[in-house]
């Protein structure tokens, strides 16, 4: 049997189909709805027959105000019969040093078992974190005039969403590909998508794009399921909580993707705030020293720290690290010093702010002093990570 990792071509796409369609169970009507393209796609091909898929997608990830550039991976799928061979490490792990060698200094993805991704060195990043309040719970009162948004305001909405985003740890840098393609597209349940937004001084300061799905409890009214709930101000936030419960006579919940705490919750009276659902994205630092110079850090940070680490699948990154912040830039360069230690994936955790690195001594995963810790927790810190994004 001989095992190849390559890029996808035309003639691939019967296989890949297969492959991944019967991996992820997609339903017969929703299949054909998107063509692949072929520079994103990696397949695993044995004995002359598809037997692995993968993807990549080119974002970004916003850190401490900088959008450091990911490669995004998806469909990571193998046939049943050649499972249990070690087919998906090795996509992984060729996907990721030719990542290495382009010069990606990020990586991130959803895991549908995160041992695997552990293995090559990824580990959790980011909470993709699902909201729900009572429609009767929301905030009321908000004065700006709801307005319905088409593509011609797709601008002024991205420089909404831009703002947001960068001032957040996590959310993804969305290309513009990605919003025409996913974000105002119809939905693929067939359900409408709604727009609405509200400006002060002419400017968008919130908005959101929502369907109205199935109700989770009976068959009367519906749920507002946002794909995206995005306000920048006090009165943004309580417009759009006014138009949303203005549904009320038939829906129950408004639901939305944010924080691990939202401030949301600090705009309603009582605990309504309801978790529904929360999943990890995984994370890992491709190239070490690009990744730590490539997002931003608190302007009021100056601190130092040397960090041996180890990685089994991207050696460059192995060795001892100076990483040296202040003015809110990295700098990170080898070094003999052997101070505080750990593995990729930890530091990675680390990196995104989701792992103190209190927490991880506490679970065996970092060697460090009382005095690196804090230096790691002044660097580090910040606003906690979470994403909105599915891919
Ligand atoms: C998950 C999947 C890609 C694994 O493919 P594979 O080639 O069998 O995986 P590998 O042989 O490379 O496994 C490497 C390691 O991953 C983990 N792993 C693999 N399959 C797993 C599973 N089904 N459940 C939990 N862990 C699993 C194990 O740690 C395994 O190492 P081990 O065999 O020494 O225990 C495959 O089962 C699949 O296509 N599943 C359906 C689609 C899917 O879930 N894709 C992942 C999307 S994020």
């Amino acid at each position: 049997m001989s095992l190849e990792i390559r890029p996808m071509r035309s003639d691939d796409r019967e296989g890949v189909h297969r492959v991944s369609h019967q991996a992820f169970n997609v339903p017969k009507s929703q299949r054909g709805k998107h063509e692949l393209p072929l520079e994103q796609v990696r397949v695993a091909e044995e004995d002359g027959r598809v037997v692995g898929t993968t993807r990549v997608y080119d974002f970004g990830h916003w850190f401490g105000g900088r959008s450091v550039q990911t490669a995004g991976i998806a469909m990571v799928a193998v046939s049943p019969e050649a499972r249990g061979h070690k087919v998906a490490e090795a996509l992984m792990t060729e996907t990721l040093r030719e990542q290495r060698a382009a010069g990606t200094p990020f990586s991130s993805l959803y895991p549908a078992t995160v041992s695997l991704y552990r293995r090559v060195g990824y580990e959790y990043a980011a909470p993709r974190t699902e909201w729900e309040v009572n429609l009767r719970s929301l905030p009321k009162g908000g004065v700006l005039e709801p307005e319905v948004w088409t593509d011609d305001d797709l601008d002024e909405i991205i420089a909404c969403r831009t703002a947001w985003a960068s001032a957040n740890n996590g959310q993804l840098d969305r290309p513009r590909w990605w919003w025409e393609d996913r974000i105002t597209t119809p939905d693929w349940d067939d359900l409408d998508v709604y727009r609405l937004c509200v400006r002060e001084g002419g400017e968008v300061t919130g908005y959101m794009i929502y369907t109205q799905g199935k109700p989770k409890r009976g068959d009367w009214g519906y749920e507002i399921g946002c794909r995206d709930f995005v306000w920048r101000t006090p009165e943004a936030a309580r417009s759009l909580t006014t138009v949303a419960a203005r549904h009320r006579s038939l829906a129950h919940h408004l639901q939305f993707y944010g924080a691990p705490v939202d401030p949301l919750a600090f705009l309603v009276n009582e605990q309504d705030v309801k978790l529904v659902e929360r999943f990890n994205m995984m994370g890992r630092l491709v190239d070490l020293p690009a990744a730590i110079e490539a997002r931003g850090y608190g302007p009021h940070v100056e601190a130092s720290v040397e960090v041996t680490v180890t990685d089994s699948v991207l050696g460059e990154n192995t060795g001892t690290w100076s990483i040296s912040v202040a003015e809110g830039r990295a700098k990170v360069a080898p070094s003999n010093g052997t101070r505080a230690s750990t593995d990729i994936a930890t530091l990675s955790a680390i990196w995104t702010g989701i792992l103190s690195p209190h927490d991880a001594v506490r679970t065996g995963r970092l060697e460090a002093s009382a005095g690196d810790v804090a230096a790691l927790e002044a660097i580090f810190g910040g606003r906690a990570p979470w994403v909105a994004d599915w891919f």
